[in-house]
């Protein structure tokens, strides 16, 4: 992985391949020029005075400094308006320009932005070390599997204790992030619940942390009926994966995380159209992305204790499928009158959060779930939907995540939403039709965390790079690892066991 510093250096001085420089739109005298030998100052001057380059967000423009000046390249990158830059826009900025040093070839380079804060330290570091991730396991051509070897210095102008333990902590996030899209990224042929399973042990080895496999015979035994009847259809037998991880005296509740871990969601025999069903292999991300939570706060030996439960099954049509008009007794009791298969998720989530919340009697429960369709059609690929019964911890989650720049947005779960899902022959129904599907999905799953403070973040939209995403430098093609960042930043500010 890249390696980052930061530096108090004289920019004028700096003996580099590349040196980066921000400019917000329309600047003609901006702060770095006192800074830099004179022709190089006066170039740049005059290339902004005859506005060859504007500062708009994103531009850029390369110019070589023939050996006139310690730095070989000086690269202007346009910042935006200055009003409007945000550590958000900071992140993408600097993604791309690592990605600009990468395809360059250069084993280091230089980034420099004015008024550099630790904030702003913390947004570059994960541009430069998200957008640098690729999933190059399958190429078989050397050229393009990466073995990248590439330093950042960051230039500061005043000296922070923390810059260096803010570069740390990104670091440990990064792994976890590049391990969840690694994880989400494997096609469905080499990802059953099995590996899942497998990753899971190593992980939980790794970080001392416990581990329990529930397996098949085990689900039927106890009563996990609903995601025994999901993984019916598929050879390849559904697995529970639970994971403690204990930073806290063990009588402090844990906060619990539930992830969906679909392998490959066909629809089952309510078979899915061909359309884009290979990105279905992208439906094990919730359940992904809480196993990179959890190596993230146990690499970050935060003081919080935290169970995360992965409900893995691989959604297939088959003679030995549950169908449309089956009736699932769930783990809690509750029935389940399936009227489509597709809508797998909400069933085997709903068991893994009782069973979770009568083990556990966790202090706050999130899950994350690929879990409709509706939720791309309400708000888009670029912001994930959070529904539950805590307002407080939606507020702060919010919050949060205006700073990652995970963008989360609050749907309501008005009783309406209940109604829609109610049936005629069971308690409940696994469908409630078309209008607002995300909520009833998520009017579904409440029936499932009882009185517990308890959000869901449908991340249909934001998994993985797919029709409407916004490009953005870090979030290369493919999984994201949406949800790690904000649920690892939330969770860190716990104190003395309150968020
Ligand atoms: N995994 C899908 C949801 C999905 C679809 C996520 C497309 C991302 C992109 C889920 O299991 C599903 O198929 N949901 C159905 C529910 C419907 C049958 C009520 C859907 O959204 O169409
Ligand atoms: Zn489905
Ligand atoms: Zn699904």
């Amino acid at each position: 992985m890249v390696l980052i510093k930061v530096e108090k250096a004289e920019i004028a001085q700096k003996m580099t391949s590349l040196l980066v420089i921000g400019i917000f739109e329309n600047e003609q005298d901006f702060s770095q020029s006192k800074e830099l030998d004179s022709t190089s100052s006066s170039i740049i001057r005059q290339i902004l005075k005859n506005r060859e380059f504007k500062g708009s967000f994103g531009s850029n423009i390369t110019l070589y400094t023939v050996d006139k000046a310690p730095m070989k390249k000086i690269m202007l990158i346009g910042l935006g308006q200055k009003e409007k830059f945000t550590n958000e826009r900071a992140r993408i900025i600097a993604g791309k320009a690592a990605l600009n040093a990468k395809e360059l070839g250069l084993t280091e380079f230089t980034i420099s932005l004015s008024n550099v804060d630790e904030d702003l330290v913390e947004a570059i570091c994960e541009g430069i070390s998200l957008s640098l991730y690729s999933f190059s396991k399958y190429k078989t051509d050397n050229n393009e599997k990466e073995s990248l070897n590439l330093e950042v210095s960051i230039l500061i102008n005043s000296e922070s204790t923390k810059f260096q333990s803010i570069i740390e902590k990104v670091k440990l996030i990064a792994e976890a992030v590049y391990f969840g899209r690694d994880l989400s990224n494997l096609p469905p042929n080499e990802c059953s619940p099995a590996r899942l399973a497998s990753v899971a042990l190593s992980l939980a080895s790794e970080h001392a942390m416990k581990v329990r496999i529930v397996e098949r015979y085990e689900m039927e035994t106890i009563g996990l009926a609903g995601i025994v009847a999901v993984g019916k259809g598929s050879n390849n037998p559904p697995k529970m994966i639970i994971l403690e991880y204990s930073g806290a005296p063990s009588d402090q509740k844990p906060y619990l995380l539930v992830g969906k871990a679909v392998t490959f969601d066909t629809g089952g025999i309510s078979l899915k159209p061909g359309d884009k069903m290979d990105e279905m292999k992208f439906d094990k991300c919730g359940g992904c992305i809480v196993l990179a939570i959890l190596k993230a706060i146990a690499s970050l030996k935060l003081p919080i204790n935290v169970v995360g439960i992965v409900p893995s099954v691989e959604n297939m049509p088959s003679s030995t499928a549950y169908r449309p008009g089956d009736i699932i007794r769930m783990y809690n009791g509750k029935t389940v009158e399936v009227l489509n298969t597709d809508a797998e998720g909400r069933i085997i989530l709903a068991d893994a959060l009782a069973y979770g919340i009568t083990l556990y009697n966790p202090k706050a429960i999130i899950d994350l779930a690929t879990l409709t369709g509706a939720c791309i059609i309400a708000l888009g690929a670029n912001v994930a939907a959070a529904i539950g019964t805590s307002k407080e911890l939606i507020e702060k989650l919010r919050r949060v995540s205006e700073k990652t720049g995970e963008k989360i947005w609050e749907l309501p779960l008005y009783d309406e939403f209940h109604e829609q899902i109610k049936s005629t022959v069971a308690d409940i129904k696994n469908v409630g039709g078309r209008p607002g599907g995300a909520i009833t999905a998520a009017a579904f799953l409440s029936n499932f965390a009882a009185d517990f403070p308890w959000i869901h973040l449908d991340i249909a939209g934001t998994a993985w790079t797919q029709d409407g995403t916004f490009e953005r430098s870090y979030n290369p093609k493919g999984a994201t690892g949406f949800g790690i960042r904000t649920l690892v930043k939330l969770l860190a500010e716990d104190r003395n066991g309150k968020l």
